[in-house]
Formats: C-alpha cells, structure tokens, sequence
C-alpha cells in the first residue's frame, strides 16, 4: 500500500485533489487499511458542535493494521529497536511477529485482571518497549490508555487518574536517566492515596530498586503474563470509538484531555508519517520524543508501525554517557530517519562539534524538527552538522489536539526553508486570520493560525467536559480551529509559525499553562498572589518567569525563590519549574483588576524600552519597581 507523494507536481496534485474531494481523497487512503466493517460515510462533520466524525460507521481494531496485517509478509521484521539508557547493555530487537506475540499476551493478561472495552488504563512508564506493547494492548481490547509522562509528579498523576476515572496502572519499579535511578512506582504510590477508582497496578521490573507492592492491588507485570496465550483477538471498535486520551495544558485551569479516536487517527498518523519523513521500507527511523506526549504517541508507536516501519525506542537522555550519544546511536543502529526537537538541537551544539567527530552519520537520509519554532541558528547547525548539509530537514508544526503533522515540507519532495514550516500537508487547510477572525489572503501576511476544514486526526471533545473543547478550539472564531499560535504566510507562500498567542509557553518543546504553574506558586503559604509569564531562553526557547507577592516574614528573598521553584516541581513536576522568581512588592494591573502580562513580558525579556503607556494602570508606579527588582 502506497500513498507516498513521489514529486513537487504529485504534491500540488493531491493537495488539490484534497481540497476538492476531501471524502474521495481519504475514502481512498483508508481502503488500503483492514476494516472489519467498512464506512458508510467518509465524513460528518460541523465546527459548532464540534461535531466531527470519520469512516462513520466503519469498525476496526488499529492493532490488526499494525500487527496483524504486517505478520504474513514481514513478520521477521524489525518493528522496534530499543536502545538502553547504559551503552553497555544489550539492544533488544522485537520483530512483527515479537511484538504482535508480546501485545497479545499482555491484551490477555490486562482482560485477566478485569480490563475490559471501554476502561481507562493510565500508562506512567519510563521509555521502555512495554510502553509501547501497553499502548498496542489497551488499543487491542478496547482500553482507552492515557500516558503520562513519567517526569510530571504525584499531584499531576493523580489529577490525570481522577479525571478519567482510570481503573488500572501501568508502570514500573524504577527508570534510568542517565545517571540517575528514579523511583517511578513510589510515585504511582504516593498518587493513589488519593484516587479511589484504580483497581489493579501492574509494575515492570527495571532497575531493579526496592518497591512497595499492596496486596490484592499491585502485581508483577512478569506474574500476571505468566500463562497467558499470545493470541488475543482483536476487539472490534467503531471508528469514532476513543483510542486514547493526552493531557495537555491550556491557557486556563488544570490540563485537558484530548481525544482521540480510532480510525481518523490511524489514517492520518499512518499517511503524515510516509509522506513527511518519506520512509521506504528496511529504514531504521528514529524519534527521541518521550511516549508521554503526542509525538511519541503519533511518531514512535503508531504512525511507523501502521506503516510497517522498524522504530527505534532509546531510554536515555542525549548527554548520558557523554554528549555525543544520539550521533553514536545513529551510527550503531544506521539510523535514516531522526526527529527531535530544538531544545535538544540547541543544547547539543553547545558542546561544540567535537562531540559529533567520531561518528559518520552517513546513513541519515532526513533530518527533523519538532515541539517549537526552530531559530535560523540551530537550523542551519543541525542541517549543515547532523545533516551534513545534503539531508532535507523537515520542520514539523502540529500539536496534541491536530493528532498528527499539519505543517511541514515533505522531505526532498517540497523545497526547504530555514525556520519555516512551510507547506500544509494534504487534507490541511490552514487559513491565517486578524484579530476579527477575516481571512487574510495573500503573501506577507501575518495574524492567527486556523484551520478551516477537518482532517482525520484532530481532537474530537476534551475528555468528560465537551464544552471545554468548543470554547478552546471553536469559538474564537466562528467556523474555524483556532491552533492559539500565531503565524506568518512570507512572501514566497511558505508559513512560519510564530509561537503561542495564549498564556501558553513552550518550555523545551513542552507546553505548560501559565495558570497552571500559578495555580502551583499560590499553594506555597507565602505567596499572595503570582503572575508567570514566559521568556526567551538559550536552550529551552522559552523559560519560565515568575513574579510573585509574597509575605516575607522570616524568610530571605533567596530561600523563599528557592521553596518556590520546589513547591511548583512537586505539585507539577520538574518540567514547570520557573527559571528566574523575582519577588516583587505589586502586580501591573488594569483598572478592572486584570494583571497586564503584556507588561511582565516586556520586563522578563528585558524589552524595558517597549513597555507601551503604563499610566492607564490602577498601579502605575509598581512598575518602576518590578524593573528595578527584575536588574538584581
Ligand atoms: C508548538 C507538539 C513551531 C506550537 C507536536 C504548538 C511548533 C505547540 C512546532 C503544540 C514547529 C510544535 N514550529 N512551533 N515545528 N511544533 N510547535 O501539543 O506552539 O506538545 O501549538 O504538540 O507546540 O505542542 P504539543
């Protein structure tokens, strides 16, 4: 099955062919797919609701187009390449048939411990295989699994679990970062004293490290595969069933769940992946994203292995043992595909060019990026060094709620520019509007990136709270998506994106809700009232600025700003820890009591110069004193 874009005129042609007949054009990528009943309508759908279905009617199991379909031809194949935190432990190979056997066995085995269609199975693991053979299994039977990212703490698992009532967890006993050796089921632990709905836990032996197992309620994952057959039939799902929920963070209150669903998910995961990355089949294609979020959902797990690719899965970090280690597993394993995100493109070239010596990096044929806008310097670094100047570097925007790639060239099919994404796939309509919501039409325009069409992949509702979705995606402009991020058509067509125009932040490719990590500062008994905003970081793209009112008796300035940044990488986890906290003695706020972030931008960016008129402020004299505060 091929639906691979071979040429720039083949591009222009389906595009066209997308745009026109959109059912006919995906009708006709999903018939090359296996459905257990085929789909009575390619697609309903209306932006109001949102009310948006694909393959209406269609069943299908997306772990029969992933294993089973792949077994017969190919099942002596590399699916997954695991490369461990610790150079001197053994790589493992899973072939097709491997993991098709290993998927089924655990599919029997959750059934066993009373997991059913339907049931959500919440996934905390570290980047080990049976993270994915977990996915592939919750998708097998009918589970819908929500990953968590294994860095976020307690308080966030715990929130994750409650607000999808998940009955099981997945995890393991511990997870080698570099160094380091993280209690992984401690956390789980600590997550569930408050959460009633979990009945069964089952933890993957990995580091090793002592672990407290509850009786009647935690179970060795190598106990309960014992026995179990390694065939399991697939549950039959209709194609707008839920498939998985990702927790993602917004503008306002606590992360939502994103949905997604069966089988729009898997057409467009499958068909972005061959067309972007233009995958052939015996590449080894490799994406350093972690599982806990979309890209390695979309881009580790389903997207290559529905296309039968061979995808690599490495635990480590890329410093550990030393900061070459991604260009030595490119060589070790002949990588032809890498995808990463800027942050990492940027910390690694701070380590100059020696660290990429030794290593040839002559079988990459595409190079990546992905997570945040990527800057001219670390473009033309990561193309002219990793690429070597003569790979396509494919910069990827989408996000968890598009589901798959949206924006980007189609390695060596449409041309290349340095920090745009460029082109929209097939099937993608992105238009860019003011801030009234008109079209702008045209080259060298700039406003706010919507999408005025459905593809097969993007969010269906915000898990149990569906309003939540219309309100964040469909209301700020009638008829259209609204992806929160601005972006810029220049003057030959190609889009930029220009980064978020809601109080997100894009912390190393992460996003982090700017209410979210107040909500957090706020529980520290000091503090009155915090405002966060972002800024520009070096390696992170943006960092975490946070100003906050505090009560100072009996602490310093230093020790408070310390218990702070602590208090926010407990309730959220590391990954939200402000980079800077200034303490401060007012906020800027507007007569009806807004604070004016526009404000606290300017100043953490040190743009002191553009701060605009302030004298319209309830507060005006506070700034002076914020700015003053923010030189020490
Ligand atoms: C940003 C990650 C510029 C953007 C797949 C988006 C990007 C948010 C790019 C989604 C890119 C992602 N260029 N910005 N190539 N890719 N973004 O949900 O702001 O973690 O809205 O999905 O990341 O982040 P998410």
């Amino acid at each position: 099955m091929s639906h691979k874009i071979q040429t720039l005129s083949g591009y222009i042609h389906e595009y066209q062919k997308s745009v026109l007949q959109p059912e006919e054009f995906w009708g006709r990528v999903a018939e090359s797919f296996h459905w257990k009943k085929p789909w009575s309508k390619v697609l309903d759908w209306d932006f109001e609701g949102p009310d948006i279905k694909w393959f209406v009617n269609g069943k299908l199991n997306i772990t029969e187009n992933i294993l089973d379909r792949h077994l017969f031809i190919m099942g002596d194949r590399p699916a997954i390449i695991w490369e461990p935190n610790e150079p001197g432990e053994e790589h493992i190979t899973l072939t097709y048939k491997e993991l098709y056997e290993k998927v089924c066995q655990f599919s029997n085995a959750m059934k066993a411990q009373g997991v059913g269609k339907g049931d959500r199975v919440i996934i905390y693991m570290p980047m080990v295989p049976e993270a994915a053979i977990a996915m592939l299994a919750c998708a097998r039977i009918g589970a819908v699994h929500s990953v968590v990212f294994a860095g976020f703490s307690a308080s966030s698992l715990a929130d994750r679990i409650n607000d999808c009532d998940a009955k099981m967890v997945l995890t393991s006993d511990g997870n080698f970062r570099g160094t380091k050796k993280i209690g992984v089921k401690s956390v789980v632990d600590e997550a569930l004293e408050s959460c009633s709905s979990v009945e069964k836990v089952i933890v993957l032996k990995r580091t090793g490290q002592d672990v407290a197992m509850v009786s009647n309620r935690d179970l060795w994952w190598s106990d309960v595969i014992k026995g179990q057959s390694t065939e399991c039939p697939a549950e039959e799902m209709d194609a707008e069933d839920m498939l998985f929920i990702l927790y993602t963070s917004g503008s306002t209150g606590k992360p939502k769940g994103v949905v997604h669903t069966c089988g729009g998910y898997m057409i467009y995961t499958y068909y972005s992946f061959v067309n972007v990355f233009q995958y052939q089949t015996g590449d080894i294609y490799w994406c350093t994203a972690d599982v806990g979020w979309i890209t390695g959902h979309s881009y580790i797990v389903y997207g290559p292995l529905l296309a039968g690719a061979t995808t690599l899965m490495f635990e480590g970090v890329p410093t550990y043992p030393h900061a070459g280690r991604f260009w030595e597993i490119v060589d070790k394993h002949k990588v032809n595909q890498f995808y990463t995100a800027p942050t990492a493109i940027r910390a690694l070239e701070a380590y100059g060019l020696e660290p990429i010596e030794p290593y040839s990096l002559e079988t990459l044929k595409v190079i990546g990026s992905v997570g945040e806008p990527i800057n001219e310097e670390a473009w033309h670094w990561y193309h002219d060094h990793i690429g070597k100047g003569n790979c396509p570097l494919v910069d990827t925007w989408w996000q968890t709620e598009t589901g798959g790639i949206m924006i980007s060239a189609l390695a060596g099919i449409t041309p290349n520019k340095p920090a745009h994404a460029s082109l929209p796939l097939p099937g993608i309509q992105p238009i860019i509007v003011d801030a009234d919501g008109n079209e702008l039409t045209g080259n060298n325009v700039q406003g706010n990136l919507c999408i005025k069409f459905p593809w097969p992949s993007i969010i269906r509702t915000t898990y149990g709270d569906h309003d939540r979705c219309k309100q964040t995606y469909f209301s700020t402009y009638k008829g259209l998506y609204f992806t929160g991020d601005g972006a810029k058509r220049d003057h030959d067509g190609y889009l930029r994106i220009l980064g978020r125009v809601d109080d997100v932040i894009n912390v190393s490719g992460h996003r982090m809700g700017t209410a979210e990590v107040e909500n957090a500062i706020n529980e520290h008994p000091k503090v009155i009232e915090s405002a966060v905003v972002g800024f520009p970081h070096d390696v992170k793209g943006q960092g975490i600025y946070a100003f906050a009112i505090c009560d100072m008796e009996g602490r310093t300035v230093e020790n408070l700003s310390n218990e702070i940044i602590q208090t926010v990488s407990k309730i959220i986890g590391p990954i939200a820890k402000p980079d800077k906290v200034q303490i401060v003695p007012g906020l800027p706020k507007t007569r009806s009591g807004k604070i004016m972030r526009r404000i606290l931008r300017k100043i953490a960016a040190g743009e002191m110069d553009q701060l605009g008129d302030t004298s319209t402020l309830l507060n005006p004299e506070v700034v002076e004193a914020i700015i003053e505060g923010s030189k020490k």
